[in-house]
């Protein structure tokens, strides 16, 4: 009985402003504060994946109209509502909404559709539809070559120029600018950006750049118990301000390996921009201790992760700037024997699909046994591709299959497919616990960035 006389108030409140009870008028006195570019990072909401998103798009502040115990808060033009409280936000879905203070806790009550939730502070913002995600799939932008100082310079170099011919016959206008990284060095370094007329050019400008810069072992960690800045240097990039970060493909080059294991904010921010991280990784690491951050950073971004005892093999299975958009990515979590159901794919026309996968977080566990991907289409075409343990402890090319020591590309899997719904399942055999990182690329533009996961 007790708990409904003190639910009561708030009840009364969505209708009628002022509140009398036992012959007393409580006062309204909840917070608001109407948001935009000026004081959005001062109020900033701590481990808040929405709030970063927010900071980055375009808004404006909302109207509110505060009537004693009731706020009517509403966005004007193409823009959509976000609240947030000190410690949680969402997005309304829509451009207008209203809340009543309970004078009594002094907290806003609000639905949105999920029953009546509580703020302490009703802190509001206009995000204009469309720039939630900062760019567009199609968006102009960079490819970030970074790799580290413990590696030798003619391999790095080697690697380079092995991009030189998909640039020059780049019919793509995605990729325009250039960017050069070194890392794990004990001084951080500035990271070089090359924007002039043609990516050609700019990939040439990198190109002189780097050779000036090499590698300086004389600047190396002193230890190996040292693990690699790259988490930091990555971090250093999307800061630099630069607007053609937004959707970049980072090609890093690893020897060292991190030492974090935590890394959930590297992960929000590189999600936040979209960057496509391709690790290639060199085997035996120079030092650190975590290899698999590298896989799990990219498992969590829609990225990819090879490790090669040469880079090259391990080059040659990360997806290659000729099939810049995603069509398909999917983390498996496998462990022993099954099979499964995948999620379907369907193409709205022709095109050919770039295979990847990569089988387990390590060079050097040995997890993986096997696997086989089945698919079969609406017409009854299928195909398969499969394979075993033996097939990837010698990485290399083979009659266009190309093997790392943790990871497979084919284009003959859906190469010239039609369009059509294409249903796959996964046959897989493992001793231990993995995560196999699925991805399917193609030079066809796509409208949407994949879904993350976790
Ligand atoms: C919200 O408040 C405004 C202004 O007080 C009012 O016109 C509108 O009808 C209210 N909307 C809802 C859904 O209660
Ligand atoms: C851009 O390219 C033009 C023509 O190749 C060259 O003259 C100019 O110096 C370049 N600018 C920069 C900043 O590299
Ligand atoms: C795959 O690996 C599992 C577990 O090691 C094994 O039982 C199965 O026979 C293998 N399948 C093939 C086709 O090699």
């Amino acid at each position: 009985m007790k708990l409904l006389i003190l639910l009561l108030p708030a009840l009364f409140l969505t209708a009628n402003g002022c509140l009398r009870i036992f012959g007393k008028t409580a006062t309204c006195a909840c917070k608001t504060l109407k948001m935009d570019k000026s004081n959005i990072e001062e109020n900033e909401v701590k481990d808040n994946a929405l709030y970063d998103m927010i900071l980055r798009t375009a808004m404006k502040a909302p109207e509110m109209l505060i009537d004693d115990c009731s706020v009517h808060v509403y966005c004007e033009g193409r823009t959509e509502l976000y609240i947030f409280d000190t410690d949680k936000g969402a997005k309304t879905g829509v451009s207008a909404l209203n809340a009543s203070c309970d004078p009594y806790q002094q907290k806003w009550q609000l639905d949105l559709g999920n029953g009546i939730e509580q703020y302490k502070e009703l802190k509001a913002v206009c995000v204009f539809k469309g720039t939630e995600h900062k760019c567009l799939t199609t968006n102009p932008t960079t490819i970030l070559f970074a790799y580290s100082n413990d590696l030798d310079y003619i391999e790095v170099e080697d690697m380079y120029t092995w991009f030189e011919g998909p640039i020059t016959y780049n019919e793509e206008d995605k990729y325009y600018e250039m960017a050069i990284a070194r890392f794990d060095t004990k001084t951080k370094e500035d990271i070089a950006f090359f924007q002039n007329i043609t990516l050609l050019e700019n990939y040439q400008s990198a190109h002189d750049h780097m050779n000036k810069l090499k590698v300086d072992p004389s600047l190396s960690f002193d230890s190996s118990e040292t693990g690699s800045d790259v988490l930091d240097m990555l971090e250093r990039y999307i800061d630099s301000g630069n607007p053609l970060v937004c959707g970049s493909r980072a090609v890093i080059l690893m020897k060292r390996s991190p030492n974090e294991v935590e890394i959930s904010k590297i992960v929000r921010k590189i999600r936040q921009y979209h960057i496509e991280l391709i690790f290639a990784v060199e085997d035996p690491s120079s030092g650190g201790l975590h290899p698999e951050t590298l896989y799990n950073l990219a498992a969590k971004t829609n990225g990819f992760c090879s490790f090669s005892s040469e880079l090259i093999w391990a080059i040659a299975t990360l997806p290659q700037i000729t099939n810049p958009y995603i069509h398909y990515s999917l983390n498996v979590k496998v462990s022993g024997t099954g099979t499964m159901v995948l999620p379907s794919i369907t193409l709205k026309k022709r095109m050919t699909l770039v295979f990847y996968l990569a089988v387990q977080s390590t060079a050097t566990t040995t997890s993986f046994q096997n696997f086989t991907i089945r698919y079969v289409n609406t017409n009854e075409f299928s195909n398969s591709y499969g394979r075993i343990r033996e097939d990837h402890l010698k990485p290399g090319s083979y009659d266009g299959y190309e093997t790392s020591l943790n990871s497979f590309r084919t284009v003959y899997f859906l190469l010239n497919a039609e369009a059509s719904t294409y249903d796959m399942n996964l046959e897989y055999g493992y001793s231990m616990e993995d995560t196999i990182l699925f991805r399917l690329t193609s030079n066809e533009p796509i409208n949407d960035w994949m879904p993350f996961q976790d």
